[in-house]
């Protein structure tokens, strides 16, 4: 009954249970007299006794607000951020990864893992036979802005999977009640079955998936860890579900969840290089109006170490700039924006 600790609700409780005691105490016998006589004579006889069937009503109301209204806010919280995030099936899009440069072996490993998964559906005798084993999941780590989100949603999209998305801070977050994280993690992979096939991206994995303390067993990440490794353990990727993580932070995370039958996979989404920063910038540029001034080499060498998500602001501020005067833009815009932004 741990819905019941509650303190608003116990204390509501307990206030109207004792209060309606404190005023039947005197004459408890009469009272058990009347009930007894209520149920022999039939329940019309009850309008005689309006204080008996006003306390039997505050004690229900109480009873309800303690026990069903809590309980309803516990599922709101736990599940809530868990539906709302979820994105129905896609329309398969075969220009989701147009405007991703580079993250190759991301591209591949979810590859193969999606012709694991066709084979299991469209042969299942072949799928049994090699008794293929997709992995379960792929680990993306590196710098910010280089398009591991981007990737995530862009497969959703590509290959047409529903997609569940969800922060590490968002399923720590709110009044910490105990057993909420853990429901939380149990109703995002219930949604993902109900949804397969089915992403679920976890953005920010390293705020819920730190090496584990050891110290306190109470130690609430520590629990939710464990909640997510038994989940990871419970599923089989072949029913359709497939779990990608990002990191800025590789080097915190618990070796537990990163070991091979679980997340297995880790794939690097460095800064991008020189042909894929010129490539991001014309990817960006895309059908906007540009002037046959622009030279990308000293673009892409002005940029160097910068994020992919570096490039695609200095193009969106160049635009801005020329659409202000309705001109197209021009290297002048582009090399401005990357000294501000620099
Ligand atoms: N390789 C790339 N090709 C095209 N656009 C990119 C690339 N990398 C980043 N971007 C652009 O940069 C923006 C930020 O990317 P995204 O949010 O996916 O990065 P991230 O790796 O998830 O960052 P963070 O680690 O901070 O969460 C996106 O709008 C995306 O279009
Ligand atoms: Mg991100």
């Amino acid at each position: 009954m741990k819905i019941l600790k509650d303190a608003a609700g116990i204390i509501l409780f307990i206030v109207l249970s004792i209060l309606f005691f404190l005023y039947i105490m005197p004459f408890i016998g009469e009272t058990i007299m009347i009930v007894i006589n209520i149920i022999n004579a039939g329940f019309n006889k009850l309008s005689e006794h309006p204080i008996l069937v006003i306390g039997i009503i505050i004690i229900a109301a109480s009873v309800y607000i303690a026990v069903f209204i809590e309980s309803k806010a516990v599922m709101e919280t736990s599940a809530g951020s868990v539906v709302s995030k979820t994105e129905p099936i896609q329309i398969k899009d075969q220009k989701a990864f147009e405007r991703l440069i580079g993250l190759k072996k991301a591209k591949e490993e979810v590859r193969n893992f999606f012709e694991i998964i066709n084979t299991y559906m469209a042969e299942p005798e072949v799928a049994k036979q090699y008794e293929l084993k997709p992995p379960k999941g792929l680990l993306l780590y590196g710098p910010p802005g280089n398009g591991k989100t981007s990737f995530a949603r862009a497969c959703a999209s590509y290959y047409g999977f529903a997609f569940i998305s969800i922060k590490g801070s968002e399923l720590i977050a709110g009044d910490g009640a105990v057993g909420i994280p853990q429901q939380r993690i149990k109703d995002l992979f219930a949604a993902a079955r109900t949804r397969k096939p089915c992403i679920i991206f976890f953005d920010e994995i390293d705020s819920i998936a730190q090496v584990r303390s050891g110290r306190s067993i109470n130690s609430p990440s520590d629990i939710l860890l464990d909640a997510l490794l038994n989940e990871i353990d419970g599923f089989d990727p072949l029913r359709g579900v497939f779990i990608i993580a990002a990191t800025n932070r590789m080097d915190i995370l618990d070796p537990a969840l990163i070991r091979p039958g679980r997340l297995e996979k880790h794939i690097e989404i460095g800064n991008p290089n020189f042909g894929e920063r010129i490539a991001i910038i014309k990817a960006h540029i895309g059908q906007k109006p540009v002037k046959d001034d622009i030279d990308y080499h000293l673009l892409s060498e002005l940029t160097k170490g910068k994020s992919g998500a570096f490039l695609e602001a200095c193009v969106n501020q160049a635009n801005i700039s020329a659409f202000k005067e309705r001109r197209k833009i021009n290297q002048a815009d582009l090399s401005k924006s990357i000294e501000d932004f620099a």
